[in-house]
C-alpha cells in the first residue's frame, strides 16, 4: 500500500441519478477538481474520482414514474451529469457508475468474502426504512413516523435480509477516530458522530432487500439485492480494481480525501470503516464534509421546483465565473446562500473590476506607452511600493498552500485577490499616465509596468486550480502562451521571471461588467418558466399526495388584496375522514361549514390517520372550482403547510370558533 508517497486520491459522493443535478451538487465536485488540480500543479500524482449511484429504490421508483427501464432512465441522465462536468471543467481521472460490469462484479466479490468471513448473516429485518435516503432506522430513532435524518415519512419493512455485524466494530471505530484527529473534519461532525450513534452503540446493519430487484444481486442468493449504501461506499476501491486488477488500488489507496456533503457523514464515517475494516484494508485519512448551500427561502428541492440549474448560469456567465462564485462566497464547512445577485454581483465587483481592469489597464498602458513591448525592470531604489508589491507576491503561494491544505477555499481566492487589489492600488499610487507626459521618466514607467505584468504572472498560475480557463487568457495578453516554464508552481519561487521584450496583445476583456438589473430579470423571467413548468408536471402527474405542494406559492407573484380577497377562505370542523379506495395518500374529509356541509379530497393519508382528524378545526379555500380527484368529488382544498422534505401539517385555528367563519 502507498505510503510516504507523493500520490493524491480525491472522491467525490457519486451522485444519484434521479433527477438533473443542480448548483448544490455541483458545489462538491467543483470543490473536489480545485483540489484535484492545486494538487497536480503543486507535483502530486492525482487520481479523482467521481460518479453516479444507479441503483435503489428511490431510482427504481423515479424511474417508473417517468415511464422507463432503470437502465434507460439514469442512461439518460448519466449523459446529461457529464456534459455538465465538462462544461464546469472537471478534471476527473475516473468516472464510475454503479451498474458498470467492473463495480457489480467487484460487489459480489465483495459480498461473498463477508459472508464466508462471517461478517455477513442472514436473518430477517423489520423496522423503517427511509427510501429518500436509503436508510434503515431503529424505532427507537423514528418519532413519528419521520425519518430522523430528512423528516421525510419513513415505511414500515419487513423481510428477508442480510445483515452486516457493525454492532462488532463499535469500539474500533470510536478507537480510530480518536486516534485520527484528522479523519473526520470539521470536528463538529465528528463529535456528532461520537454522541449521537457510536456511544449509544450500532446496531447490526441490512445489507440486503428483497423488495425491489434494482440492484447488484446477492450472488449466492439471487432473491436478494446488495443494500445501495455497501454498493455505493465500495466505489471508492472497486474503481481502483479492487479485489482483482490491483494496480491502481496499490498506488492510490487509502484516499487522501473522501469529499461529502454533510447529510452523508454517518455513511462515511461509520458504515465505511466498518466494511474496510473487515476487508482488513487501511481507512482513508480523511473525511471532509462541507455545508450547504441554501437558497435564501430555504432548501433547494426538485418538488418545489426551486433549485438553480448550473448549466444555464454556465452558458450564461461561463464556468469560471461560476467556479469563482462557489469556491469564493462560502467558507467551506458551513452553510450558504446563493442568489444570483451576489454571484452578479461577485463577477461585476472582483471578476470585471478588480480582475479584468488591471489586466486591461496594464496591457493597454504598455501598448500605448510601449508599443505593446515589455521593457527591463530597472531597480533604481527607493520605490517602497517596488517592494511591497515583490514580498506580497512571493508570500502568496506559500499562503495559498497553506489555506489549500486545509480545504479552505474562500480564504486561498482572498489572499490571492489581496495580491489583485494591491497591483491595482500599485498603479493609483504610481500615476503612470502622469508618468508618460515625462520623458525622462519613461524608465521608471517601464519598470512599473514590468511589475505590474510579473505581479499578473503570478495571478494566473494563482487562479490555475479555481479558474483553469482565465490563466491562458492572460498569458495570451502578456505574450507568453507559449512558456510552459512561466506558467507552473515552481516560477512562483522567483520574482523577476518574466523576460522583459515579451510582446503584450490587448485582447477582448476577461469579464464583461454585467446590467445586473436587466440580468436578474432575465433569469427571474427563466425561473419563472421553470417553475410554471415543474408545477405543470406536478399537476400532470396527479399524484394526490402532492395536491397540498400546489398551495405554496411562488415567491415573484405578488397579488393585490382584491385579488386576494376574491379567495373564500372558512374554518371549517373535520366531521370524518376515509381513505379514497384504491390510493395511498388520499383522504376524503366531510367538513362542516356551519349552513353547510362539504366533501373534499385532500392528500393527507401519508400524514395522519382518519382517527387523528376528527373534531379538528382547519381552514378551508371554499370557492375552488369542484374537481374530480380518483373518481371522488371534491368541493374545496383544506390548507396545510409542508417543508421541502416532504412533511405535511394541516393549518388548526387558535381558539374556539364556530364552523363556517370567514377568514380574513
Ligand atoms: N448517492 C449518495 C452518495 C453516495 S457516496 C458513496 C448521495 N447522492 S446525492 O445525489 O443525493 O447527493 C450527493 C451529494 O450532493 C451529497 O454530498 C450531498 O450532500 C450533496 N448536496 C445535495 N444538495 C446540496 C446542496 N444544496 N448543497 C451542497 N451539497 C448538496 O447522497
Amino acid at each position: 500500500m502507498a505510503e510516504d508517497r507523493n500520490t493524491f486520491y480525491i472522491t467525490t459522493p457519486i451522485y444519484y441519478p434521479s433527477d438533473r443535478l443542480h448548483i448544490g451538487n455541483s458545489y462538491t465536485t467543483v470543490a473536489a477538481d480545485a483540489i484535484a488540480r492545486y494538487r497536480r500543479l503543486t507535483g502530486y500524482d492525482v487520481w479523482f474520482l467521481t460518479g453516479t449511484d444507479e441503483h435503489g429504490q428511490k431510482i427504481q421508483r423515479s424511474a417508473e414514474k417517468a415511464g422507463k427501464d432503470p437502465q434507460a432512465f439514469v442512461d439518460e441522465i448519466v449523459a446529461w451529469i457529464k456534459e455538465l462536468w465538462a462544461a464546469l471543467d472537471i478534471s476527473y481521472d475516473d468516472f464510475i457508475r454503479t451498474t458498470e460490469k467492473r463495480h457489480r462484479e467487484a460487489v459480489q466479490e465483495i459480498f461473498s468474502r463477508l459472508y464466508r468471513q462471517g461478517d455477513i448473516y442472514r436473518g430477517r429485518y423489520e423496522g423503517w426504512y427511509c427510501t429518500p435516503c436509503e436508510s434503515f432506522w431503529t424505532p427507537r430513532q423514528v418519532q413519528e413516523r419521520t425519518c430522523p435524518d430528512c423528516g421525510r415519512p419513513v415505511e414500515m419493512v419487513s423481510e428477508e435480509s442480510y445483515f452486516f455485524s457493525l454492532s462488532r466494530y463499535t469500539e474500533r471505530i470510536l478507537e480510530h477516530i480518536r486516534s485520527h484527529p484528522q479523519f473526520i473534519q470539521p470536528p463538529a461532525r465528528k463529535n456528532e458522530m461520537i454522541n449521537n450513534f457510536l456511544r449509544p452503540g450500532l446496531e447490526d446493519l441490512c445489507v440486503s432487500r428483497t423488495t425491489f430487484d434494482w440492484g447488484i444481486p446477492v450472488p449466492f442468493d439471487e432473491e436478494h439485492v446488495t443494500y445501495v449504501w455497501l454498493d455505493a461506499l465500495s466505489n471508492y476501491i472497486t474503481a481502483l480494481g479492487y479485489p482483482g486488477d490491483e494496480t491502481l488500488f496499490q498506488k492510490y489507496w487509502p484516499a487522501d480525501i473522501h469529499l461529502i456533503g454533510k447529510d452523508i457523514v454517518r455513511f462515511h464515517t461509520i458504515y465505511w470503516p466498518a466494511f474496510l475494516m473487515a476487508l482488513g484494508l487501511p481507512l482513508p485519512k480523511q473525511v471532509f464534509s462541507h455545508g450547504w448551500l441554501l437558497l435564501s427561502e430555504g432548501k433547494m428541492s426538485k418538488s418545489r421546483g426551486n433549485v438553480i440549474d448550473p448549466m444555464i448560469l454556465v452558458d450564461r456567465y461561463g464556468s469560471d465565473s461560476i467556479r469563482y462564485f462557489l469556491l469564493r462566497e462560502i467558507p467551506f464547512g458551513t452553510d450558504g446562500i446563493f442568489s444570483n445577485e451576489s454571484l452578479l454581483q461577485r463577477i461585476n465587483s472582483d471578476l470585471a473590476n478588480d480582475l479584468g481592469n488591471l489586466l486591461s489597464r496594464t496591457v493597454t498602458m504598455v501598448e500605448k506607452y510601449f508599443e505593446g513591448t515589455i521593457s527591463a525592470p530597472v531597480d533604481t531604489g527607493g520605490h517602497e511600493s517596488d517592494g511591497e508589491l515583490r514580498e506580497l507576491a512571493l508570500a502568496t503561494p506559500p499562503e495559498v498552500s497553506v489555506l489549500m491544505d486545509k480545504l479552505q477555499f474562500s480564504s486561498a481566492l482572498e489572499a490571492l485577490w489581496n495580491l489583485v487589489k494591491r497591483s491595482n492600488k500599485y498603479i493609483d499610487i504610481n500615476t503612470p499616465w502622469l508618468l508618460a507626459r515625462d520623458e525622462s521618466r519613461k524608465e521608471r514607467l517601464g519598470t512599473i509596468l514590468y511589475n505590474l505584468c510579473e505581479s499578473l504572472r503570478f495571478i494566473s498560475v494563482l487562479l490555475l486550480p479555481f479558474m483553469p480557463r482565465t490563466p491562458p487568457r492572460i498569458w495570451s495578453q502578456l505574450g507568453i502562451d507559449d512558456r510552459a516554464d512561466l506558467q507552473g508552481w515552481n516560477s512562483l519561487e522567483r520574482w523577476g521571471l518574466l523576460p522583459p521584450g515579451v510582446r503584450c496583445r490587448r485582447s477582448v476583456d476577461l469579464f464583461p461588467r454585467l446590467d445586473i438589473g436587466k440580468e436578474l430579470a432575465s433569469l427571474l423571467e427563466e425561473d419563472h418558466e421553470k417553475r410554471e413548468s415543474a408545477s405543470a408536471a406536478r399537476a400532470a402527474e396527479s399524484l394526490p399526495g402532492k395536491d397540498v405542494q400546489k398551495m405554496e406559492s411562488s415567491p415573484q407573484a405578488a397579488v393585490t388584496i382584491e385579488e386576494f380577497s376574491r379567495l373564500e377562505l372558512r374554518v371549517a370542523e373535520i366531521i370524518s375522514a376515509e381513505p379514497v379506495p384504491g390510493t395511498d395518500h388520499l383522504l376524503k374529509l366531510l367538513l362542516d361549514l356551519g349552513e353547510e356541509k362539504r366533501q373534499v379530497v385532500a392528500g393527507l393519508a401519508s400524514h395522519y390517520l382518519p382517527s387523528e382528524l376528527h373534531g379538528k378545526k382547519t381552514l378551508v379555500a371554499c370557492n375552488l372550482k369542484p374537481a374530480k380527484i380518483q373518481g371522488v368529488l371534491s368541493e374545496g382544498m383544506v390548507l396545510a403547510a409542508s417543508t421541502e422534505e416532504g412533511k405535511v401539517v394541516l393549518t388548526t385555528v387558535d381558539a374556539d370558533i364556530p364552523p363556517g367563519s370567514r377568514v380574513t
